[in-house]
Order: structure tokens, then sequence, then C-alpha cells
């Protein structure tokens, strides 16, 4: 048996954009309307009209935290159009899980801006944050109770999917352009600290991909080193040091600070040289680390995990993992995934590392971005018909460890692994 301290939390996480639904005013929705990405994300989980229903459901399955990010463009629909529903429905939303004794962890930006936020050139441009600004400052005045604040949901990936790859909206592939966007995201989190500080615990979520270099070759491992760096630990360190030290030359941001890391982490990266320097001298791609891969085609990859944790605990501040699920048809594999993932936090917790709560991806399956509706990573079922939520088996024995802060024998000997 493995016991977790009393006061470590056991939750789960959404995002907006990905559950609620109708979400209309944001770029997301825009991109998907003409067509540029693949999936509609529609009315989603219809989390809108029955978010009162899911808090009572994670509420009867014993989880006492709940990750879940505000909308921006719901709350700004236009630039001086504020939605005082959509403020009072957050505001309620808060309220049901502090009456039911579910921490609310609250996520201001998860991917989605407005709509017209991003025609005036979004986070590439420093002039718009005074927009971010007013829009934090109005999401503090619906705070009362919640004591966790995080300003940016992996930030890198952000820009490496928005502004490098041009893989995600805005579709931009240019590397200046995603420096100068992490930069203004640095700025952006330091301004959010300055005005939500002493009122509640802010911090920024980060994905720590676990970069594995592809051989034992010196090149390849300092390309490995590399990539490290430039996804992971430069714009962590620039929160800090009041410098963002990209590849491209260094950007002065303002110095700042967190009172929480989140941790996402979901699989390794294998990394190799390349001599191209637009690649930055390096090319990744997902490690092959397990026969079986998840729907997304991710290998399963426990100890990166803990091997996040540790590399995480040099800025010496509380840790959550922020999320961590797999997405998979076979719910027995959930259970296996959960439970060996948190053998590992628990070794980390065990070891003085100050991890203090695990919220897994996802409370129900939901819209995944361009993969659309098929990968399944919920602990709850969702049928897009008729919007009727069923609790898997894992649902149940995640909420069990929830309750016990422990995860039994018998669980362990039935999906655990061997001698941790
Ligand atoms: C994270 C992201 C979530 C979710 C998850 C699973 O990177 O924050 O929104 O999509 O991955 O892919």
């Amino acid at each position: 048996m493995i016991v977790f301290p009393k006061s470590f939390l056991f939750g789960t996480a959404t995002s907006s954009h990905q559950i609620e639904g109708n979400n209309k005013w944001n770029d997301w929705w825009y991109y998907e309307q003409i067509g540029k990405l693949p999936y509609k994300s529609g009315k989603a989980c219809n989390h809108w009209e029955l978010y009162k229903e899911d808090i009572s459901l994670m509420h009867s399955l014993g989880y006492d935290g709940y990750r879940f990010s505000i909308e921006w463009s719901r709350i700004f629909p236009k630039e001086n159009e504020i939605d005082e529903n959509a403020l009072n429905k957050y505001r309620e939303i808060i309220e049901l899980l502090l009456e039911r004794d579910i921490t609310p962890n609250v996520t201001l930006h998860h991917f989605t801006s407005p709509l017209w936020f991003m025609q005036k050139g979004g986070f590439a441009k420093e002039e718009n944050l005074k927009h971010w600004e007013k829009y934090v400052e109005i999401i503090s005045e619906i705070l009362e109770g919640v004591q966790f604040v995080a300003t940016f949901n992996e930030p890198m990936v952000y820009v490496m999917m928005g502004y490098l790859t041009g893989y995600w909206p805005p579709f931009v592939k240019n590397p200046f352009r995603a420096f100068n966007v992490a930069s203004n995201l640095l700025k952006a989190h330091a301004l959010a600290y300055s005005i939500l500080s002493g009122m509640v615990k802010v911090g920024i979520v980060k994905n720590i991909p676990i970069m594995i270099p592809a051989s034992e070759n010196e090149k390849d491992k300092k390309a490995a080193k590399k990539a490290d760096n430039l996804f992971n630990w430069s714009f962590l360190n620039a929160i800090w040091e009041g410098c963002y030290k990209s590849a491209f030359g260094t950007y002065s941001v303002l110095e700042s600070d967190v009172d929480f890391i989140g941790i996402n982490y979901y699989t390794a990266s294998e990394v190799k040289y390349s001599w191209n320097p637009l690649r930055f001298f390096f090319e990744a791609k997902l490690a092959d680390l397990s026969e079986r891969k998840t729907q997304m085609g991710w290998s399963v990859y426990p100890e990166g995990i803990y091997k996040a944790i540790t590399a995480v605990s040099r800025y010496e501040k509380p840790m959550y993992i922020t999320e961590n699920g797999i997405a998979t048809l076979d719910d027995s594999w959930r259970i296996e995934f959960i439970v060996q993932h948190l053998q590992y936090v628990h070794k980390a917790i065990e070891e003085g590392y100050d991890v203090r709560g695990y919220f897994y991806w996802s409370l129900m399956d939901n819209y995944e971005w361009k993969e659309g509706f098929e990968p399944r990573f919920g602990l709850i079922e969702v049928d897009y018909e008729t919007y009727e939520r069923k609790p898997r088996e894992s649902a149940y024995v995640y909420g069990e460890i929830s309750q016990k802060k422990e995860i039994s024998e018998e669980l362990i000997k039935k999906y655990g692994l061997k001698g941790l």
C-alpha cells in the first residue's frame, strides 16, 4: 500500500474551449468555422449548460480538486464589452466547488483568446497587454475563496504550435515572432502576478516533456540538452531573471515570481542532432518507449513524471501535477496509467520533493484540439449525441484513491510497477 499526505489534492482538469461548447468569440472557433481546423468544437461537452451536474458528479466521485480555465472571450466577447452573465456563471462555478469542498485551480489562459484580441495581433504585440491586464483585473473580482490561479497553460506549447510550426491558430511559422510572443507572455505573467499576488497563490502551468538523446553520441546528447533548455528552462528561468534568453538573443521581460509551478506531463521526446540552424540544430520527435501507443500515438513512460518533478524542483517552489492522462478506449489501461504515474509521484514525495497535488487529464472526454473528439481522455465517458455522462471504472478507482489518499496493495499488485 502507498500512502499520500492527508493534504495531498487529487483532482481532475479540463479547459474551457474543450468542454463548454459554443465558445464562438474566440480564435479557435473562428478557424473551425472557416475550415482551417479539421473539427468543429460545436457544443463540445455542453458543460456551459451542464456545469451543475458535472460538479455534482465530481463531488460524488470523491475528487477534491478541480482545475478549469476561464474563457477570456466569454468575459470580453468584444473589446469594450463585458458579459456580466458569463462572469456570474464562473463565480457560481467557483461557489459550487467551494460548497462541495473541491479546491478550484483556475487557469486564466488555456490556448484560446478572444478573436478581436487576435485581430489586433494578440500576444505578438506588447501594446496589447493592456487588454490582458483589464481581463485579469475583472477576474480578480470573482476569486473570493480561490487559492490557486495559473496565468498561462503551457506557454511554450502555445508559442510552438501557433507561431513556430504553424500547426495551430494563428498558423504563423516565424521563429522571430515566436520568441517575441514568448517574451510577451512572460510580461503578461508578470503583470498578472502583480495584480493577483497576495490575493491568491499565482502559478504557471508548464508542459515538461522529457528530452531523451537519440543515441549515446555526444552530438545527440548536446542536442537533447539544447531542446530541453529551449523548450523547458529558458522560459521558466526568465520569470526570475527578468530577461528571456531565446535562440535569437535576449529579450528583457519584467522580473516576477510564482507561488507554485504546475507540471503537465504526458510523454517523452527523442532528440537528435541536426545540421540545420533553422531547426536550432536539433530534431525532436515522439520517443518510442512502449510497445503500445495511446490514441494520440504517444508512448507511456511513467518514470518521466518523476524526472519532470525532480527537474522542476530546481526552482524550489511547491509543485502540482496539473495534467497527466491517457487517451484510450481501454479503461483498464487508464487505471494502470494512473496507478503507475502515482507510484512515481509518491516516490518523489517520499524523497522530499514538494509535490502537493495531482490533477488527472481529463474529468471527461472532450474536444482534443486538432484531433477532435476521437481521443478519449476522460474518467467519464461523454455521449456526444445526448451529452450523457457515464463514469468509467477508472473514475471510481481514482475516486477511491482520492478519498483514502492511498493506493491499495490490491491495485498495486494488479496494475502497479514492481519494485517501486
Ligand atoms: C495538454 C493541453 C490540454 C490537453 C492535453 C492532452 O497539452 O493543455 O488542453 O489537450 O494536452 O493532449
